[in-house]
């Protein structure tokens, strides 16, 4: 029925690791962009569970809270498993078989020189990343892409290097043992900056973010904090929406009337901080509101969850086994 559906289509796929929850960031920057290429691509999207152990192997008590979490998250905001194969990394196998026969090819310097490995690196200080499964992460990554032959994997700037090192190691597979894998390509979309709380970037390491899960009241409350025009200290002090965080925050949500409003009465305080802040909760509550929804039938109902992804696992099986299969051909394995 599926292979019928989406004969000819091309192939997406993409994952994301459950390290946290999802916030405004991810929404608008990855899950947005998902949710259209579903009516043009046949895609897989993939829990990358085990890619969460790399850098939480010393604390896993909530990487499966966390899958379940993401899982919700897509389905409320409209990943829709009739038409995408929605599936967990750690319950297909092949994903590690791959991995370790990709593990036998990959020249040791092509991870070394990767760029995020050393950033993560500095970044994350206080936990050992001097594994060996940290080191392969881009192998893992490679082989989630590979085993499905997409065309398009949309990611954001930060996973290229991942992708060109797949690229290279398709090649290099390629040339040992005969034509098994195709190059996929980057999807690459232009998104709205978001940014967090603390007016620096969204990101669940700086504590600043606006979570799907979050209540009605968090958020209300969150916006309350935010920071605005540093240079607006008295309400009759007239401000800057162009360096505000929470003006961009109504370019993203609010109707074109607030936010030409809200551009013309900051710059004549003739509305304040306090106002435009609850204005910009509106809209962005008017938003979240069918994703709260969603979210609370999806929680209410593990059991469907479990069902969608079964059948999603199901699906990327069969797809996974027959290129493992080829692999197996090709390596005289
Ligand atoms: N490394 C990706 C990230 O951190 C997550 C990921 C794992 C992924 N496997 C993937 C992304 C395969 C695209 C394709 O965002
Ligand atoms: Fe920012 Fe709104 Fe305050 Fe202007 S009025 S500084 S846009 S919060």
């Amino acid at each position: 029925m599926k292979t019928a559906k989406t004969a000819g289509r091309k192939r997406v796929l993409s994952g994301m690791q459950p390290s946290g929850l999802l916030h405004l960031g991810n929404l608008l920057g990855a899950l947005d962009n998902w949710k259209e290429l579903q009516a043009k691509y046949d895609c897989f999207f993939l829990v990358a569970d085990w890619h969460a152990l790399s850098t939480n192997y010393a604390d896993t008590s909530r990487i499966r809270e966390f899958s379940r979490e993401l899982l919700i998250d897509w389905l409320a905001v409209g990943i829709d498993p009739q038409r995408s194969t929605v599936f967990v990394q750690s319950r297909n196998p092949d994903h590690a078989i791959l991995h370790l026969l990709l593990s036998m090819i990959v020249p040791v310097p092509w991870l070394e020189r990767n760029p995020t490995y050393k950033e993560k690196q500095e970044e994350i200080k206080e936990r050992d990343l001097s594994t060996y499964g940290f080191l392969g992460y881009p192998v893992l990554q490679a082989a989630d892409i590979l085993l499905y032959k997409p065309d398009y994997v949309p990611v954001g700037k930060d996973q290229l290097p991942h992708l060109e090192l797949t690229r290279e190691l398709a090649r290099r597979f390629n040339n040992l043992y005969g034509p098994v894998f195709s190059e996929p390509h980057e999807h690459l979309t232009k998104f709205p900056k978001v940014l967090g709380t603390d007016g620096r970037k969204m990101s669940k390491s700086y504590g600043n973010t606006i979570n799907l899960s979050d209540s009605e009241p968090v958020v209300r409350q969150k916006l309350k904090t935010m920071v605005t025009d540093p240079a607006r200290v008295k309400r009759t002090d007239p401000g800057n929406p162009d360096i505000c965080p929470v003006y961009d925050f109504h370019k993203i949500f609010s109707p074109v009337a607030v936010i030409e409003r809200v551009n013309r009465e900051c710059r004549t305080a003739e509305i304040g901080c306090i106002d435009c802040k609850k204005l910009t909760a509106d809209a962005m509550v008017e938003r979240l509101n069918p994703i709260w929804e969603a979210r609370r039938t999806l929680s209410k109902n593990p059991d469907q969850v479990e069902e969608i992804v079964c059948e999603g696992n199901k699906r990327a099986s069969e797809v996974s086994h027959r290129t493992l299969e080829e692999v197996k051909e090709a390596m005289k394995i």
